[in-house]
């Protein structure tokens, strides 16, 4: 049984056994058992090794061409940009870059095609990867360069068995499990304790036929989130959001879920901001207010998720009306209440106009390849201008910024950081 790794991690036996070690056997099953459940993550987390390598009491380089590129760009500085930050200074004055559907990024068509058989019980067609496909860096590759809000859309899979990844009916991997994911970013946290990490989960219905968040599904997700282990990792505050002090080292839960099919306890023992899925208005142009605390004067949240530009036929009117969305919103995070938390979504699909706007196109523009060589009849992607309108509002507290292929161009994440 895939959880009991977990939890053969924190006997008291195998601790006492790790304690007691000279170098020997207890530490190394400790950390064969470590690596083992890393492994089964990486299908969504990526390579944690990678991330180590970056660590600064190694020295040593790295092959990788993620991670050489976040050496050479210099790594302490998007990988601990949070180390120059005071303590007291609060999580709402801050510009947080982020990743819509992080999970996504090695779903390519070669990826969809290896899980067909895995799929094929749900009943449903999947349409192409690209379709899906939001990111092209892994989680621990983007951690490394910056990003510190991650939203995952889980569901259970094909078996019922465990929690893993969708994007709608994209099953994302066969053998990455949300606790998988979670030791990954408790491992990141490990080494890289002055950063704190914003986790949005939701629950991605849409996936099989029929399937719903059900009381199964709500336990599972409730033991993930409440176990030994993640009580040590997940700042534990309910329905606040404190200052950085507060929760470095730790991730902070951004719950687009309802633990509606529990009973009532279960929602009070569970820590985080509830941006409940009944709140949260899909699709709305102009954005909007979400209270996830009634009792405190500051307990909303500011969100713009305009994510399908419904009534726009062409590449370009669909990138114009997704970035009027987000202009709009960024320059009313920068004149909001510094009080309050802001998440401006920059990502956005129409793939059933023609030519369909697949996320990378409404994130990088389409006739020019996305980056680089824009030939004549290029349409400039959201990312694009949105690295234009960032430049122009350098300085101003911006919120958490959500983005698809957030590496292109490069510098929106320097922009946002101030770098
Ligand atoms: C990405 O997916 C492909 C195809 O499924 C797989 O072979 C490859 O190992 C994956 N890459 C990573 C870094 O996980
Ligand atoms: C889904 O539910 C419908 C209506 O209850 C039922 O007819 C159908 O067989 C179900 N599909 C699956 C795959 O269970
Ligand atoms: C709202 O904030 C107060 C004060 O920190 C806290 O005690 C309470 O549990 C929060 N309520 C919710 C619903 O999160
Ligand atoms: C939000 O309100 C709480 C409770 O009133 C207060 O302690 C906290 O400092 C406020 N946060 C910010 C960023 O203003």
């Amino acid at each position: 049984m895939r959880f009991s790794i977990g939890v053969v991690l924190l006997t008291p036996f195998l601790s006492r056994l790790v304690a007691s070690d000279g170098g020997g056997g207890g530490n190394a099953l400790a950390q064969f058992a470590l690596d083992k459940i890393l492994q089964e993550g990486r299908d969504v987390f990526g390579d944690f090794d990678e991330s180590s390598s970056s660590s600064p009491l190694t020295t040593t380089t790295t092959s990788s061409s993620a991670f050489s590129e976040v050496f050479t760009h210099g790594y302490s500085r998007h990988a601990r940009w949070m180390a120059a930050l005071p303590d007291s200074i609060p999580l709402t004055h801050l510009n947080i870059p982020g990743t819509h559907d992080a999970a996504t990024w090695n779903y390519t068509q070669s990826t969809q095609d290896n899980l067909a058989t895995a799929t094929r019980c749900d009943g449903t067609v999947a349409r192409p990867a690209r379709v899906y496909r939001c990111q092209r860096k892994s989680i621990v590759s983007s951690l490394e360069a910056g990003i510190r809000f991650f939203d995952l859309r889980f569901a259970l899979d094909p078996l019922d068995a465990r929690l893993a990844f969708w994007h709608g009916p994209a099953y994302l991997s066969a053998v990455a499990t949300l606790e998988d994911v979670l030791f990954g970013f408790y491992g990141w946290l490990d080494s890289h304790p002055s950063e704190m990490v914003l986790l949005s989960l939701q629950y991605e219905s849409g996936t099989r036929s029929n399937a719903t968040s059900d009381e199964g599904v709500q336990r599972k997700l409730f033991d993930a989130l409440t176990s030994r282990l993640a009580r040590r990792y997940v700042h534990q505050a309910r329905g606040v959001l404190g200052t950085l002090g507060d929760v470095r080292g730790k991730i902070v839960l951004f719950r687009r879920f309802d633990l509606d099919k529990l009973p009532v306890e279960y929602e009070e023992r569970m820590p985080g901001l509830h941006m409940s899925p009944a709140k949260w208005i899909d699709n709305d142009k102009t954005g909007f207010e979400l209270v996830y605390n009634e009792t405190i004067g500051n307990g909303s949240a500011y969100v713009e998720d305009y994510y399908h530009p419904d009534g726009f036929d062409t590449i370009p009117a669909n990138i114009d009306a997704k970035f009027d969305a987000v202009s709009t919103h960024l320059k009313q995070a920068a004149e909001g209440d510094l009080g309050h938390l802001f998440v401006t979504f920059t990502s956005g699909t129409h793939v059933e106009v023609d030519p369909p706007v697949y996320p990378d196109v409404m994130a990088l523009g389409s006739g020019g390849g996305g980056l680089g060589a824009l030939g004549p009849t290029a349409v400039r992607g959201v990312n694009s201008r949105l690295l234009e309108l960032l430049g122009e509002m350098k300085g101003r507290r911006l919120g958490v910024v959500v983005m698809d292929f957030f590496e292109e161009p490069g510098g929106l994440v320097d922009l946002l950081l101030g770098f």
